[in-house]
Order: structure tokens, then sequence, then C-alpha cells
């Protein structure tokens, strides 16, 4: 199947990732959010890390232009999801929101579009079961920084067809990704390891086995992870980092899964990590 337009539902930090890529592989992409502020952010993002493309020599400035030209905003999905062949939901990782959010879009997309979400955790299969496309339902998991991450895991649920499956593998390859099918089961193979790492390192600063920095390089340099597990929590967004880890509680139903009493206090806070300025670490200045 050919993917030509490609709506993207959610303008935060995957959104706006995932609309880039889109663009720069030459396909028109309708960016929706419900917050109007969210979609000129991410248009503002896009543009700063086109031109840090640009000026590391990876893409020309007119291919950047061009890139930048072929992104529209929305703030309705029925808008953004008309004449698209693909829709990549990001939006908040909440269930019901989600859900709404596939029923809208099975209401609005034509009959041959594709409908992926960008989740961490949800369940595909019943992400699909929201809609009466279910085999044209599937996984999309793209990883922060999306212009540089190579990864997409592509996430099959129970009713996905052949064909869908072989559509969003070829399309991921054809946006430089490097696709990795998995099963639908809760956090697929990337969160059910690293979000219990991240917990584990947040269980470890609230006892004050250490502090926040000495933490991350011990994972630094005694494990050579890039980044230290509270840097990459605050990066990722504490409130994306407790979503999964409730999910894999629930569904997983073990104790090794239970969200941080830390985790849950900084979220309850408004300390989300990079996005609000605060999280394990101060942004404010940066
Ligand atoms: N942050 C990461 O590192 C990361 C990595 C991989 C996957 N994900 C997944 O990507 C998704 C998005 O995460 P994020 O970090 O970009 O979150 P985010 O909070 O930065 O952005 C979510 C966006 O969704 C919008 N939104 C909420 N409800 C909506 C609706 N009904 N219609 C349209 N837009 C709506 C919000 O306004 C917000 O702009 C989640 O499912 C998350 O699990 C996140």
């Amino acid at each position: 199947m050919n993917i030509e337009t490609i709506a993207v539902v959610g303008a935060g930090t995957m959104g706006n990732g995932i609309a880039h890529v889109c663009a720069q592989h030459g396909h028109v992409v309708h960016l929706v959010d419900v917050d109007d502020q969210r979609l000129q952010a991410a248009l503002i993002t896009v543009k700063k890390n086109l031109d840090r493309q640009v000026k590391k020599e990876v893409i020309s400035t007119e291919a950047a232009d061009a890139t930048l030209g072929r992104i529209a905003t929305f703030t309705d999905i029925p808008s953004a999801l008309a004449g698209a062949d693909l829709a990549v939901e990001a939006a908040t990782e909440e269930r019901e929101t989600k859900g709404a959010i596939f029923r809208q879009m099975d209401a609005a997309a034509p009959a041959h579009a594709i409908l992926a979400s960008n989740t961490s955790s949800i369940s595909i299969t019943w992400l699909g079961s929201q809609t009466g496309r279910a085999h044209r339902v599937i996984g999309m998991h793209f990883f922060n920084p999306v212009p540089v991450m190579k990864l997409v895991e592509v996430v099959r649920g129970l009713d996905t067809s052949d064909e869908t499956f072989a559509t969003i593998m070829d399309l991921a390859s054809a946006l430089g990704k490097s696709p990795v099918p998995v099963s639908d089961a809760a956090g697929f193979v990337s969160n059910r390891i690293l979000m219990p790492m991240i917990n584990e390192a947040v269980f470890c600063l609230m006892e004050q086995v250490a502090s926040a920095e000495a933490i991350d390089d011990v994972m630094k340099l005694g494990m050579a992870h890039p980044m230290g597990p509270l840097t990459l929590a605050d990066f990722i967004g504490l409130d994306v980092c407790l979503a999964i880890m409730e999910v894999l509680h629930a569904e997983l139903g073990e104790d090794k899964y239970r969200p941080c009493p830390l985790l849950r206090k900084m979220v309850a806070a408004g300390h989300l990590g990079r996005k609000t300025g605060r999280g394990f670490y101060d942004y404010s200045t940066t």
C-alpha cells in the first residue's frame, strides 16, 4: 500500500519528531493537537532541529525549508485525517484518551487508512477493538529524539493483518529507521526492560543510596550507558514513565513493577523533567 499523507495526532515531545521525520522523507504531514500552543511549540522545535541538521550538513537548507513546508497544523481530528493514508497517534499516554482518539480517527479516516499508535505500553489489540478496522491498527513505537534514534518497535495486535504489518515495516525502513517486530505485550520489549530500571534508580534516590548525579555516574561509567537513568527519565518525561509503570504493574500484576512513591510525588508536583524545566535535575537555565 502506498503511504503519501500522514496525520500525526499529538504534537508533544514525540509528535513533533514523528512529523519532522515523515516530512523530511517527502510525506505530506497533518499535525493535530487539542492545544494550539503545543502545535506552535512543535513547529519551533522542528525548525530548530532542522537548523541543527543543516549545520551538521545532514540536509541542505532547501530540503529543510521543504520539510517545514510539508507540515500543516490542525486542532481537530476530522480535518487532519481527511485524505490521510496513515495516522500515527502520539497523544498523552492515557488509556481513555487514546481509546477516544482511536474511535474518532476511525470515524474520520478514509476506509483504506492505517491507524498506528506510538504508545509505549497500551495494548494495540485493545486500541484496535475501539475501531471497526482492527486489521488496520498497529503499533509504531518510535524513540526519543525521533530524528536521531533508529529503532521503531512495530507491534502487531491480535487482528493486525499481514498487509498492514508489511506496509508499516516498509514505511519505517523508508523513513531511515530500523523496524523490529514485537508482540503486543505490556511495555513491548523496550519499556518492559527500561522502565523497571528507571524506577529502581528512583528507589535508589528515594532511599538515599546515592545522589542523582552518583546514580547516573554509576550507570554511565560502569555499564557504558550513554545517559544515566535519571537523566533519561527527565528526558522522556516523568509522567510518561509513571504511566508506563502503572500499565506494567496493572497488566503483569507483579510487585516488582510497583511505581516508586518518589516518582508519583514528582509527577503530582508537576516536576515532569525537561518539558517543565524541572525533574530530577533543574533545566530552568538551559
Ligand atoms: N517521551 C518519550 O520519550 C516517548 C518515547 C516513545 C513513545 N512515547 C509515547 O508517545 C506518546 C506521546 O508522548 P509524549 O512524550 O510526546 O507526550 P507529550 O505530553 O509531550 O505530548 C502529548 C500531546 O498529546 C496532546 N493530546 C492530548 N489529547 C489529545 C487529543 N485528544 N487529540 C490530540 N492531541 C492530544 C497533548 O496536548 C500533548 O501535546 C505517548 O503514548 C508516549 O507513551 C513517548
